[in-house]
């Protein structure tokens, strides 16, 4: 199979609005009373809220199959509650794929994707937050190298939901 990845822009604000939308929803959407989904796929996957994001700072990476968008990582300066160590703080703030093609690395190849884009130093700390009973998600994080660190409430409409946040570091001792 053929997968290329390519960084997004302002123009791929609509396509990210609806790949983020429709994979949050795949994944998700069992958990929630559609009222609290609608709400917080209209706020957080909309096209604005993608724009503002992109112009402070945040980037994204979408993964294609031929023409076809099958995923995307969304990453930058963290926004997690959580301060550690002395170099720069980077999030992996999203990360989705199809569910048809899921476990073929495609997932890796957006971390190293989203990784090489953000150079990190060895100072420097990268974070994500997962769903607590996101087991499958947080056996891939470790994989790469990330472990628990702290947990928060993260809001999904008028749900709060529990998410641990994970860490890599390049050299403190603990990870
Ligand atoms: C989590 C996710 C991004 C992983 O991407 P992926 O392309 O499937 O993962 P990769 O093929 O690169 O890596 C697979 C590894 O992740 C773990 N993993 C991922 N999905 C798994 C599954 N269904 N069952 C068991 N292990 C799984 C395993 O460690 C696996 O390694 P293995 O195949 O050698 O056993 C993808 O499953 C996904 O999009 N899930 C739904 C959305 C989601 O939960 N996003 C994370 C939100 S924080």
């Amino acid at each position: 199979m053929t997968i290329s990845i390519r960084s997004a822009n302002e123009e791929d604000a609509g396509l990210l609005s609806r790949l983020g939308g429709g994979l949050f929803s795949q994944t998700f959407a069992h958990l929630y009373d559609p009222v609290d989904l609608s709400f917080f796929l209209s706020t957080s996957h909309s096209e604005q809220k993608i724009r503002d994001d992109m112009s402070h700072g945040a980037r994204y990476g979408i993964a294609f199959s031929y023409q076809k968008p099958i995923g995307y990582i969304k990453f930058g300066k963290n926004g997690l509650p959580v301060v550690l160590g002395i170099g720069r703080h980077f999030e992996i703030k999203q990360l989705y794929i199809e569910r048809a093609y899921h476990r073929q690395k495609i997932g890796q190849r957006l971390m190293d994707f989203a990784f090489s884009q953000m150079a990190p130093n060895p100072s420097d700390v990268i974070f994500v937050g997962v769903w607590t009973e996101n087991f499958l998600a947080q056996k891939f994080y470790a994989r790469l190298g990330f472990d628990p660190f702290a947990c928060y409430w993260y809001p999904v409409g008028r749900k709060l939901d529990r998410e641990l946040i994970m860490v890599k570091s390049l050299n403190l001792p603990f990870v």
